[in-house]
Parts: structure tokens; C-alpha cells; sequence
């Protein structure tokens, strides 16, 4: 685990070229399931399945969570108390059916093919079938906040939701095909290690030709995304240079659901990544 957001400079330095020289390298990252060769792809079926085996009390997400959003922004300050831990869950961190969970390398989903309840959100749509949708909670926080960009003239679309275990294996493996398998780890999930799987994801995308590209980050939409986002219970899951961390490159398009409070919070505090928020491990690699 890295030693926080004030690291030395050197440090910083050595990462960016890393980073930097990756994304010119043109690795797109997170691309959809579209993209795998044809006929690769065997969708499962996108209906409910309940882990059996999820640890814990019953932290299933609120049934009718809020999804307005918060009328000014998180106050700031320092960090007068710890983020949240373990003896302050209002969810869990490992049940892949709680808006808390935290996949990632080093945190498979369990069960590895696990598959959400699903709902297709009422917002612009470049996928359908199965990555046209997203879990129900995470599927009406996703229409507020399309409803909110498009208000604000940020055009947006759902460029890639939900993807099974199945699906994932096809993505990934046509990252692996495409880029080789270290480049395609820093950018791909592999199956059962993916948060599209959880239906608390979503790639956005944007006009102008650049989904799934470093260009992006420079997009109308990826600007509104990143200082609203968290009005709406979502966070940018991928930031830029939290790789050692993420385990992932810069990913301006990818946000994930955890609900406003947390959101919020982590605004407040400055934090990020989920791992530096719940106190868990880095994840650079698998
Ligand atoms: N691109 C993200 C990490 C995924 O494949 O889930
Ligand atoms: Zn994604």
C-alpha cells in the first residue's frame, strides 16, 4: 500500500512515464464486450442469483436509495477521523451484492460467477442486451445523473454495463489477443475480478469518437463526471496515476455506484481509491 496522497516526487515522476507511455501506446482499457471477436461471447443469463455463501449480516442496498443530489458541495476539511473501517460498515466490503463491495486483483468476486439482478436505465444507450444494464440501484442513480449532465449540456451515454463472467472471459481474453497479457492486466479485468460483473459499474461514453480512449478525460462529459459524479453516489472507480493502488491505468470513463453518502464522504475527505477508504490493501497485480 502506497504511503498516501503526498508521496515524493521521484516516486510520482516514475509512475506518470509509466502511465504516460502506456496511453500512448493507444491501450484502450475497459473496452466492451462488443469488441471481443465475434462469437466469442457467451452471455448467461442476466437474471438474479443470490450468493448462498455471502459472509455477514444481511446488507442488501437500501431498496429506495436517494438519488437526488446534494444541493452544495462536501464541505472541506482535514482528516479528523479515520474513513470508514470495518467497526463502521453500513455494507459489505465482500458480498458482491452490497454496494460496498470491493472487487479487485486481489479480491475475486465470490461467487466468481456471481450475476446481479438486473435493469436497463432510461438513458442514451450505445450497447444493448446484457451491457445495457446494470443493477436496479445502480440503474436509477444512473438516470439521475444523466439526467443531471444532459440539464448542465454534458451529452453522455451508457457505452458499456454489465458484463458476466462469460462475457468478461471473451473481453479479457481479446485484450490478451490484442495488447499481451501484462498489458492487457493493466487495463482488462480478468474473469471473476471485474466490477462490470457486479452491476455496480458502468463505462460513459461520449460524441466525438473517443470512448475507451485517454482522449476521453478531455470530453465534456468526463469534466462533468468527475466534479458531479459523487452528487450521485458514483465515484471514477480508475483514477490517474492510483495504478500501484487500482491495480488499474486512468479509466475517466469508468464509475461505480456506492451510494451518496459515501461518495460524499470520500469527496470530503480527499480520498479515491476504495482500497485507501476501507483501509484495504493495494491491489497493483493479481
Ligand atoms: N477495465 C476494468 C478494470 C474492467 O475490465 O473491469
Ligand atoms: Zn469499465
Amino acid at each position: 500500500m502506497r504511503d498516501g496522497p503526498h508521496e515524493p516526487t521521484p516516486r510520482i515522476v516514475s509512475r506518470r512515464t509509466v502511465a504516460l507511455a502506456t496511453l500512448s501506446l493507444g491501450l484502450t482499457a475497459c473496452a466492451p464486450a462488443e469488441r471481443a471477436p465475434s462469437g466469442t461471447a457467451t452471455p448467461t443469463s442476466a437474471g438474479p442469483t443470490p450468493s448462498s455463501s455471502a459472509p455477514g449480516p444481511s446488507l442488501a442496498p437500501s431498496a429506495s436509495p436517494s438519488v437526488a443530489p446534494s444541493s452544495t458541495p462536501p464541505a472541506a476539511g482535514p482528516l479528523t477521523s479515520a474513513p470508514a473501517t470495518a467497526s463502521s460498515l453500513a455494507y459489505s466490503l465482500t458480498d458482491p451484492a452490497s454496494q460496498w463491495v470491493v472487487v479487485n486483483k486481489r479480491r475475486p468476486l465470490n461467487p466468481i460467477d456471481y450475476a446481479p439482478p438486473l435493469a436497463r436505465p432510461n438513458v442514451p444507450l450505445e450497447v444493448s442486451g446484457e451491457s445495457a444494464q446494470v443493477h436496479p440501484t445502480t440503474a436509477r442513480a444512473a438516470e439521475a445523473l444523466f439526467a443531471a449532465a444532459a440539464g448542465a449540456g454534458a451529452s453522455m451515454t451508457l457505452a458499456s454495463g454489465y458484463r458476466s463472467y462469460a462475457t468478461q472471459v471473451a473481453t479479457y481474453n481479446a485484450q490478451v489477443a490484442a495488447h499481451g497479457q501484462a498489458m492487457a492486466d493493466v487495463a482488462s479485468a480478468r474473469p471473476g475480478h471485474s466490477e462490470h460483473q457486479t452491476g455496480w459499474a458502468f463505462d460513459v461514453g461520449a460524441p466525438g469518437g473517443c470512448n475507451f480512449a485517454p482522449c476521453f478525460a478531455g470530453t465534456s462529459a468526463a469534466r462533468w463526471i468527475a466534479e458531479h459524479a459523487y452528487e450521485f453516489g458514483f465515484i471514477v472507480r480508475y483514477p490517474f496515476m492510483l495504478h500501484d493502488i487500482t491495480g488499474y491505468y486512468y479509466e475517466p470513463w469508468h464509475v461505480r455506484f456506492i451510494g451518496i453518502e459515501a461518495s460524499t464522504d470520500m469527496k470530503r475527505r480527499g480520498v479515491a481509491t476504495l482500497e485507501e477508504y476501507f483501509g484495504l490493501p493495494a491491489a497493483p497485480t493479481y
